[in-house]
Order: C-alpha cells, then structure tokens, then sequence
C-alpha cells in the first residue's frame, strides 16, 4: 500500500482529484468506479473546479459506482443515483450513458446485481476505484462478516451504517434498512484502488487496516492482499498511527 498523508480534508481532496485527473488525461477510455458519502465529495467538488478551469474531458470516461439503496428512487435526494449526479456528474462532459449505478428500485434485484457484474466484465472491469472506509471497516456496503468471495449482492445494512447514515434522512426510520453493493471480490478486481480517509473518527479504522488481521470480520482488510492501492488520508484519520 501506497500511503500518502496531507494536512487537512482540503488537501487531501486537492491530492486525490489531481490523481484522479492525471489518471484520465493518461486514458482517456478509463473506467472509473466511484463512491458516496461525505468523504470523496471535496474530490469532486475539486474535479468540477479542474473541469471549468483545464477542462478535463470525460467524453470517453465510464463510471460505475459501487452501491445504491434499495427502494429509493433516482428523484429521492438520498439516493445515491441523485447524490453522484448533483456532485459530480451534472458539470462534466459526462452523459447518462456513461454513468452506471446498480437501480434499488428494480423488482428484480438479483437480475441487477448479475447484471451489473456482466456489464463490469463486458466493460473490461475497473482501472482506478475510488474508495471510503467505515468506522466497522465496511468498503461499499459489505459489512463485517462479508465473504472476500461476494460479488455484487443485495445486503442488509448494519445498524451502525444505517445510524451512521441517518444524518441524511428526517428521521431513522426512512433510512434504508437494504442496498446493493459490489462485492468484496468485486472491487478486489479493481486494476487499483485509491482509499481516502479523514478525520478522528476514521482513525481506529485505519489503525485496524493497517495492523489488524485480515479476514472477514473487518472487510477493508482485504485491501492488504491487493498490489495496487494507494490511501490519501488526512493528519487526523492517521493520527497515532504513522
Ligand atoms: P463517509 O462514508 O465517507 O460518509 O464517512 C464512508 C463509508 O461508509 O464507506
């Protein structure tokens, strides 16, 4: 693993868009996957900014991100399919058709997440996936307890990332209790994996990363058996620990 350590959240937004962006202006074809959360939005909120300003073209970029919930719909502004494109996505040159993100709002969720692997294999797979962390080391939503095995599957959210997550809904209740995600051996496939970190409250997580055992019980450890992953975390998420 790749370790790099910047002041503050700005920072390590600033570093991991620059990375991100020279990944592009390398490949222009590159296949991206994404992630949700309060973690990779400075990232791209910088991408934008390098967008208006060196004008970065994502014509022949395609993104998939990792997870969606189950049952909301892509009007619902918790959704993720919403989140990626108010955040990102609504001011690039990126097209509907390039963007994939598994639909929580099919009747067939099995046929989604098999879908959703096919169209990764038949796209050639991912080069860069941008990945956060958990606090319980959760990488998209495979929980403590996930099979290294799993592909993309339908999950039961932990109560601690549906808390967790609460802070986006009006009460606990409309938080989804289910979502779709990658699977453990899904992301694993990733050509490379960039993990960002930040703040105290990553700070054991990261710890377990780094020194814990890897196995099932906390998923981001398997990040250890991949040859090609760089984190970007700020002063605080590593903390006491490098
Ligand atoms: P966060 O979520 O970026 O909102 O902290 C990360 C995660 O749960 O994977």
């Amino acid at each position: 693993m790749r370790i790099l350590e910047t002041k503050n959240y700005q920072e390590m937004s600033q570093l991991a868009a620059e990375y991100i962006i020279e990944k592009i202006r390398h490949s222009a074809q590159i296949n991206l996957g994404l992630a949700t959360g309060s973690t990779p939005l400075g990232t791209y909120s910088e991408m934008i900014k390098d967008f208006e300003k060196d004008e970065t073209s994502y014509q022949h970029v395609r993104t998939f991100n990792l997870d969606e919930y189950v049952g909301l719909d892509n009007k619902h502004p918790n959704s993720y399919n919403y989140f990626m494109r108010e955040n990102l996505f609504n001011h690039i040159n990126i097209t509907e058709e390039q963007t994939h993100i598994p639909n929580g709002m099919a009747a067939n969720i099995e046929k989604v997440c098999q879908g959703y692997e096919e169209l990764l294999e038949k796209q050639g797979g991912i080069d860069l996936q941008l990945l956060g962390i958990g606090k319980n080391g959760h990488i998209g939503f495979n929980e403590p307890g996930t099979s290294f095995e799993s592909i993309t599957h339908k999950v039961k959210l932990a109560q601690s990332t549906r808390l967790a997550n609460a802070r986006f809904f009006t009460s606990m209740d409309k938080v989804p209790t289910h979502a779709i995600t990658m699977g453990i051996s899904t992301i694993l496939r990733s050509k490379e994996i960039l993990l960002l970190v930040s703040g105290e409250e990553k700070s054991e997580a990261v710890k377990q990363l780094f020194y814990g055992p890897i196995n099932e019980n906390f998923p981001a450890s398997v990040l250890n058996t991949h040859q090609n992953v760089t984190i970007i975390g700020d002063k605080k998420a590593f903390a006491g620990i490098i």
